[in-house]
């Protein structure tokens, strides 16, 4: 199909994002909730593989259902990729991950046009934000080899296997058969106040986190709520809370740490019955692996101490855990002389969140992003977060210097 324009437009990718903003609409709110390995996700990429072939792109996906978009004649060796990914967290906002595809496109279509044949693809991996199964950034793991029969079988809260999840969207699942490649560029909202502070519009982003997620589970005993006296009460609710205040405690003294319960389930709840069962996730972070090893240590620890104080058992099983990683030297150069030649200048800074660049660079990719200023005090996971369309077309600008460079 015909090129609409060669020229890169922060203005067709705001476009862009509105229109992926309604897949998976929450309505009133504003917010959006795509799933990873859902038929909303699944959506998401149709539209992208559309905005792609209007470009004159290729289109495939892996068997994972990772999506590259080519431009007509790369030769698919020593690539450099530029994507990210379009799953949002419930109520999420309409920049995380899509800003990066969206981005991507624009960039390489505007390169492919100068330079016909140029190894590229735009790549949309799978399920990076990893809620709803307990483990993030499936789809860059599954290219990294990563997802064997174990990743597989998770659930998420219906009991549904990632496998079936696969299998409903017609994927047969891992292992993927793609080739790394030479180079990795994610463009991504910053999810911070950061930049907004300091007053740049973009970063080169040094490195991400370590992190580690678990599964808890407290075991108390049910029982009436008006007739157990407190004192003999095993109320697995109040031990998870107990959990949640000492690590924040925790988290506190280590610097750069934060640990988060973000989802907790008491089984069978009801407003006058003391908790018997109650399932938690904790989340934590920290920039390097000697903090993580604290924390991490410190998860089944704390939980124990809590579980005895209040009289119950406890289970707390790590789940998944990804140490902290430089991104590549060489991106990050490139990305600075882009921006250079652009005449935008980039912050530099660490990433708190996770992204598939970690994953990427943690395989040996030479993997770099270039993070958007986030405006509405840095939120994210929310429906109002926000960048500028006059900050996504310096991203842009510097993103295409960048993959030319790279090439
Ligand atoms: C992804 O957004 C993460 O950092 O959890
Ligand atoms: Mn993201
Ligand atoms: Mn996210």
């Amino acid at each position: 199909m015909e090129r609409i324009t060669s020229i890169p437009s922060a203005e067709r990718a705001m476009e862009r994002l509105d229109l992926l903003a309604r897949v998976g609409s929450d309505g009133q709110n504003g917010g959006i909730t795509r799933p990873g390995l859902s038929v909303l996700e699944d959506e998401a990429h149709a539209l992208v593989a559309a905005w792609c072939e209007e470009d004159g792109m290729a289109v495939s996906r892996d068997s994972a259902g990772n999506l590259y978009a080519r431009p007509a004649g790369a030769p698919a060796a020593g690539e450099v990729w530029s994507g990210s990914h379009v799953d949002t967290v419930p109520s999420g906002g309409r920049f995380d991950g899509a800003l990066g595809v969206v981005a991507a496109i624009e960039a390489v279509a505007a390169v492919a046009d100068d330079a016909p044949g140029a190894p590229l693809a735009v790549v949309v991996f799978r399920d990076e934000e990893g809620w709803r199964f307990g483990e993030g950034c499936f789809g860059s793991r599954t290219v990294a080899g990563q997802v064997g029969p174990v990743g597989l079988a998770r659930t998420d809260a219906a009991g549904v296997t990632i496998e079936a999840a696969l299998a409903a969207l017609g994927l047969p699942g891992p292992p993927v058969d793609v080739t790394l490649p030479a180079a990795y560029v994610e463009v991504h909202i910053e999810q911070g106040p950061a930049l907004d502070t300091a007053g740049f519009a973009l970063a080169d982003v040094t490195a991400i986190a370590g992190m580690a997620g678990f599964n808890v589970t407290f075991r108390g005993a049910s029982g009436h709520a008006g007739t157990v006296p407190m004192a003999d009460r095993s109320d697995a609710f109040a031990a998870c809370a107990d959990l949640a205040v000492r690590l924040r405690e925790r988290a506190l003294e280590v610097p750069g740490a934060v640990a988060t319960i973000g989802d907790v389930a008491i089984a069978q709840p009801a407003a006058n019955v003391i908790p018997g069962v109650v399932r938690a996730t904790v989340d934590v972070r920290a920039p390097s692996a000697a903090a993580l090893d604290l924390l991490v240590a410190a998860v089944p620890a704390v939980a124990a101490e809590v579980a005895t104080r209040n009289r119950c058992g406890v289970d707390a099983v790590r789940a998944w855990r990804s140490e902290p990683v430089s991104l590549s030297p060489r991106v990050r150069a490139a990305v600075r002389s882009a921006a250079g030649s652009a005449g935008v200048p980039v912050a530099e800074m660490a990433s708190g969140a996770g992204h598939d660049a970690g994953i990427l660079a943690a395989a040996g990719v030479d993997a770099g992003m270039l993070f958007v200023r986030s405006l509405n005090g840095g939120v994210s996971h929310r429906p109002d977060e926000l960048s500028s369309e006059a900050d996504i077309a310096a991203a842009i600008a510097v993103l295409t210097g960048t993959l030319r460079s790279l090439l």
